[in-house]
């Protein structure tokens, strides 16, 4: 004998009765991206009748935009919604920049906006309108690596190397305006970034000698 529990059957969904030309099971229309309403509103699921409601389409808004990213000026047409990060790796191309979470997170993202550090996922692109955006791309010169570059390289401070790029843009943040930071900041300035691979020590040494080469670096400059 089959099982009550399988043989009992779901109750039918009750269809919403139709008014005028709304199609049936429809969320309010205030409720659906305009992409869904235009398809609702035409012949696609066959519960119209008559020529597809126009009135229902929402056109797409684009806002313009200028972004000086890397020492050049970007310019581009984008949704309001559309995220600083998708404007970076999907618009300008530079995939440097990571999306480990696009939930704020991670850090993998990790840009400079206006020389702060910043999470490129959790911002809107128009919000960085008229800004100096600066991304892992953006951090050597024609001398060579940035010295963050070249010590986490040294010191190991990388294995998959997921994590590094928003690493480096944020320990970049935090020698800006604390060159000679102790362990504990260093900690401190990237608990916000993480990785899953290095366990962090080489991470914190690669910045603390990051920071005692550009120390270094600067010093030897001024007496030149
Ligand atoms: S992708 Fe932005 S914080 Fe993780
Ligand atoms: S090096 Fe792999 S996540 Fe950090």
């Amino acid at each position: 004998m089959a099982s009550p529990l399988r043989s009992r059957r779901l109750p039918r969904a009750e269809p919403v009765p139709r008014t005028g030309s709304r199609p049936r099971f429809a969320a309010p229309v205030h409720c659906r991206p305009f992409r869904a309403i235009a398809l609702d509103s035409g012949s696609a699921l066959g519960a119209s009748s008559g020529p597809p409601d126009r009135t229902l389409e929402v056109p797409p808004v684009a806002a313009h935009l200028s972004v000086t990213v890397n020492g050049t000026v970007r310019e581009a047409d984008v949704e309001p919604r559309r995220l600083l990060v998708q404007l970076i790796r999907e618009d300008f191309d530079l995939t440097g920049t990571h999306v480990g979470c696009d939930t704020s997170q991670c850090g993998a993202c990790t840009v400079h906006v206006d020389g702060k550090a910043v999470k490129s996922c959790t911002m809107l692109a128009v919000q960085a309108d008229g800004s100096d955006v600066t991304t892992i791309e953006g951090m050597a010169s024609a001398e060579g690596l940035h010295p963050l570059q070249t010590a986490f390289w040294e010191h190991h401070g990388l294995q998959c190397g997921f994590c590094t790029p928003g690493m480096i843009m944020t320990a970049a943040a935090l020698l800006a305006s604390n060159p000679d930071p102790t362990d504990d900041e260093i900690r401190h300035a990237i608990a916000g970034n993480f990785c899953r691979c290095t366990g962090y020590q080489n991470i914190v040494i690669a910045i603390r000698a990051a920071a005692a080469a550009m120390r270094a670096g600067s010093t030897a400059g001024a007496a030149s």
